[in-house]
């Protein structure tokens, strides 16, 4: 019996889990609104008046994996409207779960490549931008399929507000320096490295991920580097 993966069904009917490209650009300088308008929606079926909150901020994670760390961020920033982008399936459907589980049905999952970001994204409209533990691709003729490149530089500095900042992290060592490489020459961001063993707390205590909680087992350096974009 061939296997059935039953999680493209699921991905197919959720109303928050879009693969439908036309509908993510057209979507373009306006994530705030539709994050607030759904935040607004659930507030209105619970207390039956009007509300009119507005997010202040966008966020977007790049690669959410199974979505423990944007479930713990939607926790912990209420005021904040969130996108979350990855390709797998299953995925996406345990993000958005356990972001749903935190009372945050209001996030939005696009299964699209990160690469897309300034087809979905108006520029300077996303306050905060995460790349946590991209995949490493750690063969050299793999290299053109790591997510860090100029070009994904220039494009997520042009997503970016002025000022906005930017996490990238990695336990591998050889994507860690060509991270830095590309950072280094990247005229749109200052960045800070922290090699310590110790988590970054600079953001968040809750940072950690799945493939950072299983890196630090396995005794792997964690690299973080903190870019802000330049105003
Ligand atoms: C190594 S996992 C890390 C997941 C999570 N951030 C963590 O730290 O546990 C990388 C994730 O990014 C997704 N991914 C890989 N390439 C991507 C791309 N170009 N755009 C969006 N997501 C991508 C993968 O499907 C995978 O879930």
């Amino acid at each position: 019996m061939p296997y059935e993966n039953i999680y493209i069904q699921k991905v197919a009917e959720h109303p928050s889990i879009w693969s439908d490209e036309a509908k993510m650009f057209a979507q373009k300088g306006k994530w705030r609104e539709l994050c607030s308008w759904m935040n607004n929606e659930k507030w209105i079926m619970k207390n039956e008046k009007e509300a009119s909150f507005i997010y202040p901020k966008l966020m977007l994670e790049i690669g959410t994996g199974m979505g423990n760390f944007l479930s713990n961020y939607v926790e912990n920033h209420p005021d904040t409207a969130c996108v979350g982008i990855e390709l797998k399936y299953k995925r996406l459907i345990r993000t958005y779960e356990k972001c749903a589980r935190k009372g945050r049905e209001d996030v939005i999952l696009l299964k699209v490549f990160g690469q897309k970001i300034p087809e979905i994204f108006a520029p300077g409209e996303i306050d905060e931008l995460y790349l946590l533990f991209s995949d490493p691709w750690p063969k050299k003729w793999h290299h053109k399929n790591r997510v860090i490149q100029d070009d994904f530089l220039r494009d997520a500095a042009s997503v970016l507000a002025p000022g906005g900042i930017f996490l990238i992290k990695t336990d591998e060592a050889s994507y860690a320096l060509w991270i830095e490489e590309h950072l280094a020459r990247c005229p749109y961001f200052t960045y800070e490295k922290n090699d310590n063993e110790e988590p970054d707390k600079k953001l968040s205590p809750e940072t950690a991920t799945e493939f950072e909680i299983m890196g630090r087992r396995e005794g792997s350096k964690i690299v973080s580097f903190f870019c802000r974009k330049k105003k």
